[in-house]
């Protein structure tokens, strides 16, 4: 018997009302092919989160690699943040290998010499007309320079729309915003800052990006993966936000924080101090908003069955960098790790279920699992968008 349904088919039954749908099928969890989908229709058209500004210091390059397309970071000098295909325009060699310090200022390639600068300019090309000629009447270099990816920073974190067309980062973000302004502002965000330490933690987990988003989505399994959380954040004061065009996850209208609230944010109201959200914006970036600290853990896809998970942390006032703070932002930080953490062995025990034969995308809770099957109609109009 051939258990195997089409993925067209798996795909339709995505969209059925939450009693009777299909979750996405094994294929776009365990095949190369549906890797390099994500890729190019899924990843390519939104706005990716690739790493922390805090990862580039000035006068910095830094190399990341995006599902197998090299991307380069730089800062320059003014502290401007800037993203490239890390790729030589001559023959294509692969620019920066490794992040570091370019004191020239000049991006210079290891092959032939060609040298950009920090805006992706090619400023020099010894000997291209010869030897000592370093110019010719039928080259432009200005038409040469480094390709430029479209990039923004917002809350430290770096995003790019690979593909360089669609919606601006700002329009991409407004529907969050909108749902935030009941305790933010753009400004108001811009009182946190990242901790200068006990500011980041990074997991392996082997497991297809879509479950880390998939677990984070659903606050269902706390009771069972997290009992220390849910003993004093429990599953029955968890709720749904909204449902957006590019974001949705959970609340708590329970948090404290465990080492002691010390300064919230200035336009949060004081009698909303226990509100805290977990929204993911879609694609890759996995957000907590609480009054007293921030942060972000991006999913960074490393194969169809392994992932990176980066996480940093964002504080108000000299709890972000003075020495008197520290033991608070480890035990912040701490505390976080242990809740991702307790998360790797369900997101990797998924993965290995995607293996068998005898499931074919599962079902849903029709009221704990919604934002999950919210992600999988976005991530499946995506593909029929981009196929
Ligand atoms: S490949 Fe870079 S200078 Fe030739
Ligand atoms: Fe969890």
């Amino acid at each position: 018997m051939n258990t195997r349904r089409p993925v067209e088919e798996a795909l339709q039954r995505v969209h059925l009302p939450i009693e009777s749908a299909s979750g996405l099928p094994n294929s776009c969890y365990t095949e190369h092919s549906a890797f390099e989908q994500d890729r190019d229709t899924v990843i390519a058209p939104s706005w990716t989160c690739i790493g922390f500004g805090t990862d580039v210091p000035v006068n910095w390059a830094v190399p990341v690699d995006l599902m197998g397309y090299p991307l380069l970071i730089t800062r320059d000098k003014a502290g401007t943040v800037r993203v490239f295909h890390n790729v030589c325009s001559h023959r294509g060699m692969k620019l920066v290998p490794e992040a570091g310090k370019l004191g020239t200022g000049l991006i210079r390639c290891k092959y032939h010499s060609w040298a950009y600068d920090f805006s992706g300019e090619l400023i020099g090309t010894p000997s291209l007309g010869g030897a000592d000629i370093n110019e010719h009447k039928d080259f432009d270099p200005t038409v040469n320079g480094l390709k430029p990816i479209r990039s923004t920073v917002w809350m430290d974190n770096i995003f790019i729309n690979l593909s360089n067309s669609g919606e601006s980062f700002d329009e991409f973000l407004a529907p969050l915003m909108q749902h935030w302004s009941k305790w933010v502002t753009a400004e108001s965000l811009n009182e946190f800052k990242p901790a200068a330490t006990h500011g980041k933690l990074e997991l392996v987990v082997k497991s297809n990006w879509k479950l880390a988003i998939e677990n984070f989505l659903e606050a269902y399994h706390l009771p069972w993966v997290h009992p220390g959380l849910n003993s004093y954040s429990p599953l029955s004061q968890h709720y749904d936000i909204e449902r957006g065009q590019n974001f949705s996850g959970q609340g708590s209208s329970s948090y404290t924080s465990p080492a002691g609230a010390d300064g919230n944010l200035s336009t949060w109201p004081k009698e909303q101090l226990k509100y805290a959200e977990y929204p993911v914006l879609y694609p890759n970036t996995l957000l907590g908003l609480q009054s007293d600290h921030f942060f972000t853990m991006t999913i960074l896809p490393l194969s169809e069955t392994e992932s990176l998970e980066r996480v940093q942390l964002l504080f108000l006032g000299d709890v972000a960098d003075a020495d008197t703070h520290e033991s608070h932002r480890q035990s912040i930080l701490e505390g976080w790790r242990e809740v991702f953490s307790e998360d790797i062995f369900a997101v990797e025990g998924m993965q290995q279920g995607r293996s068998s034969p005898a499931y074919q995308g599962g079902v849903f809770s029709p009221v704990m699992d919604q934002h999950t099957l919210h992600f999988h109609q976005w991530v499946a109009n995506r593909f029929a968008n981009g196929l």
